[in-house]
């Protein structure tokens, strides 16, 4: 589920948030899966991967990861990125270009602090994307870190693991139609606010 705070007052965002309620009104599986596309300056390369987003507070989308993976350096080097997300069950498509920012501590301890102790077992212990000898090892890192926290006093956030938020500045809904007569709207934010355009499917 995505949980939407104070949105902003405008187009795209009722937009977004009409199709969303469409969306899990057709019960939506992964209805907060959005594929996030980033450029990695070192690399000269795009790489895109799933992400859930969690909530939008006025108009930053925000999400969770470790602070050290690739994506995450990505960001750092290249602030924009692309967001897709598919909606099925609506035959919806959107996608979003914004620039990307780290969340405040703050908000990253609430988050952190509101999850499962399991789940956090999993974001101290892994080295996200990093090689690792063997799955079992994995298993091991995880279960030795979930009694460790099982057995203590109090739970920290790790300093590698957090929120990022990006905010939009370009929004394309594409609604699919019969014989691919589909319908599809931009709207770009330009010095005078949101434009919309209409294109062709
Ligand atoms: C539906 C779905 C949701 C996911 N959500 C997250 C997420 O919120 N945060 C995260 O770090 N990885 C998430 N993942 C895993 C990422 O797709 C990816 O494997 C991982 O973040 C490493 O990406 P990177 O190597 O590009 O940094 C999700 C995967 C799927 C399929």
């Amino acid at each position: 589920m995505i949980n939407f705070i104070d949105i902003e007052d405008s187009k795209p965002f009722h937009e977004l948030k009409k199709l969303y309620e469409n969306a899990c009104k057709h019960n939506q599986d992964y209805v907060e899966a959005m594929c996030i596309g980033s450029y990695s300056l070192r690399n000269k390369e795009i790489s895109s991967r799933f992400v859930n987003l969690k909530f939008i507070k006025n108009n930053e989308f925000y999400f969770f990861s470790n602070y050290n993976s690739p994506k995450s350096l990505d960001f750092k080097n290249h602030s924009q990125i692309t967001s897709t997300f598919f909606w099925s069950r609506i035959n919806s498509q959107i996608r979003i270009k914004g620039k990307i920012f780290t969340a405040d501590k703050d908000i990253s301890d609430k988050h952190f602090l509101s999850r499962s102790i399991e789940k956090n077992a999993l974001a101290i212990s892994s080295k996200q994307s990093e090689k690792i000898s063997s799955y079992n090892e994995v298993i091991n890192n995880y279960e030795s870190t979930l009694n460790f926290l099982k057995n203590s006093k109090e739970l920290n956030r790790p300093d590698y693991w957090g929120g990022f938020y990006f905010i939009p500045y370009y929004f394309e809904f594409w609604i699919g139609n019969k014989y691919r007569i589909n319908q599809r709207k931009e709207f770009f934010h330009g010095d005078n606010g949101w434009e919309e355009n209409i294109l062709q499917p």
